[in-house]
């Protein structure tokens, strides 16, 4: 097989990333976003984890079609039962079961024997398969656990009816040639007919190295996320290991994914825009200045011919310069048709909110772009979730002279309410009036101010993380100006708090089967 199944794992190990909390609406966003980029798997969720992963997963396999969905699950049969639960309306479900076979694992987090890691992993999988012919097993802390063992365990899986065995980096300890090696050994040790996959973690700056290295060594699926997002240092980014493999045809002869690697930069402004991760400037393939030239012996080579320092062409990953598509004179009808291009379905009352939207926009920035318009149009509606608060009017007086005061007018469904107050900035007099209106108040963690796109007129974007009580949410506010983003960001972090104090999402698992 010469293809290379891409299995997306944003929204499970992706969405363990610290600060990261996505609710239904935000994940279903990402994955018809993965379904258009054609992924082949997408891992929705760790159904057992809480009632949103559980939701988020069942609504996936319900809505979602093209990809196969998949759900964790550790090995026991309660977990295996709930992860079916979630993914069993999905075109196609796979269970994907983990248990870790490394001794400082089974000793001393599993508390288990050898004997007992075969016996649970023969056991559940065995269950999932009772449930779909897709089952997937993944020997957590692979890479440093004894390789003798993990085969002997990963035959068991196989002989249980595991049809895709994962090879976990867990903790981003391997070295490409080593990573490489063992699965090179793990296809020799285990027979039967399954694909070898590889989840390779990014503590070193690996993950990218490391996964390629197991394509290398017959390895036919990569587990990765987009912008790289996982636990801790995060996972292979999907979009470098993607264009590797096509970049490099001549090294990976033959070997394709079915990505249709035009959908990569929006993918990744999306996936960022609804984490509240930025993606660094000069991040590979997908970040901002992925394309952009500086020094002037560059550009001059560019201009004579691209292929001088670019070995990828920006187009192909979807990321050509920010096109204008709309100006202050564009009427409903193109507005509708450049949504419509970018794959942004929208109708009735919906359009109306983003057209009002759009026009004050246009009033005050000449150029809008795509990048423009998918943040205005996706920070105004949402993911169709109902928000408390939205943002009647906000007035901010002050300087360098007078003490900064800021007066918030917010529309909380049923009326109006409103606030004055003082701060030690603009920002500072914007948030603390919002607070006083919405009743909510807590400590910013995290406040990041870039643009959508360049240039002196460019929207701000501004990320805020805040924690209320214990619960942290991130938000994310757009407008020409900053301080009205960053009162729109604050909004939008304050209306997570308020859903989640509605519906606590928690995430008590422990760590044995
Ligand atoms: O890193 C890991 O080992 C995992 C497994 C659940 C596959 O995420
Ligand atoms: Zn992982």
């Amino acid at each position: 097989m010469d293809q290379v199944l891409i299995f997306d794992t944003t929204l499970r190990d992706g969405e363990q990333s610290p600060g990261i909390s996505l609710d239904v609406g935000e994940k279903l966003e990402i994955a018809d976003q993965l379904a258009r980029l054609g992924v082949d798997v997408i891992e929705a969720g760790f159904p057992i984890a809480s009632d949103g992963d559980f939701e988020a997963v069942e609504a996936i396999a319900k809505t979602v079609r093209g990809p196969v969905i998949a759900g964790l699950s550790r090995t026991s049969f309660k977990d295996v039962d709930r992860a079916w639960e979630a993914v069993r309306h999905a075109e196609r479900n796979r269970i994907h079961v983990f248990l870790a076979t490394s001794e400082l694992h089974m000793k001393k987090k599993l508390r288990m024997t050898h004997d007992q890691v075969k016996g649970e992993v023969a056991a559940s999988v065995a269950r999932a398969k009772g449930y779909t012919a897709d089952v997937e097993y993944s020997p957590e802390d692979g890479f440093r656990s004894d390789p003798d063992f993990m085969c002997e365990v990963c035959q068991i899986a196989v002989d249980n009816g595991a049809t895709t065995i994962n090879i976990p980096d867990t903790v981003g300890y391997g070295l490409p040639e080593d990573f490489g090696k063992l699965i090179g050994y793990v296809i020799d040790q285990v027979h039967g007919e399954f694909i070898v996959s590889t989840h390779c973690h990014n503590d070193l700056g690996l993950a990218v190295a490391n996964s390629l290295a197991g394509v290398a060594n017959g390895a036919r699926q990569v587990e990765c996320a987009i912008n790289g997002l996982g636990e801790r240092a995060g996972n292979a980014a999907l979009e470098e290991v993607v264009m590797a493999i096509r970049t490099r045809s001549d090294y990976f002869e033959g070997i394709t994914t079915g990505v249709r690697t035009e959908e990569l930069a929006r993918a990744s402004r999306m996936v960022s825009r609804l984490t509240g991760y930025p993606v660094q400037y000069n991040k590979a393939v997908v970040g901002r200045n992925a394309f952009a030239h500086e020094a002037g012996i560059h550009q001059h080579g560019v201009l004579e011919d691209r292929e001088t320092y670019e070995i990828m062409d920006a187009g192909e990953v979807g990321q050509e310069a920010a096109q204008i598509v709309l100006g202050k004179h564009s009427g409903r009808h193109a507005f509708a048709d450049s949504l419509e291009k970018m794959g942004l379905h929208l109708q009735g009352d919906a359009l109306n909110q983003a057209f009002v939207r759009f026009k004050e926009l246009a009033d005050r920035k000449v150029r809008i772009t795509e990048a423009d318009l998918e943040a205005i149009v996706a920070e105004e509606l949402g993911t169709g979730v109902v928000h408390k608060f939205s943002v009647v009017s906000l007035d901010v007086r002050g300087g360098t002279v007078s003490t900064p005061e800021a007066t918030v007018v917010l529309s909380d469904g049923d009326g109006k309410v409103d606030a004055t107050a003082e701060g030690n900035g603009m920002v500072d007099a914007a948030i603390a009036a919002i607070a006083r209106a919405t009743g909510v108040s807590g400590t910013v963690l995290d406040f990041n101010v870039s643009s959508v796109t360049g240039g002196g007129d460019a929207l701000g974007d501004v990320v805020i993380q805040l924690e209320v009580d214990g619960l942290k949410a991130t938000g994310r506010g757009v407008a020409t100006d900053i301080v009205e983003a960053s009162a729109r960001a604050y909004l939008a972090a304050v209306n997570r708090i308020i859903r989640m104090r509605e519906r606590p999402q928690t995430r008590d698992i422990e760590v044995g089967p």
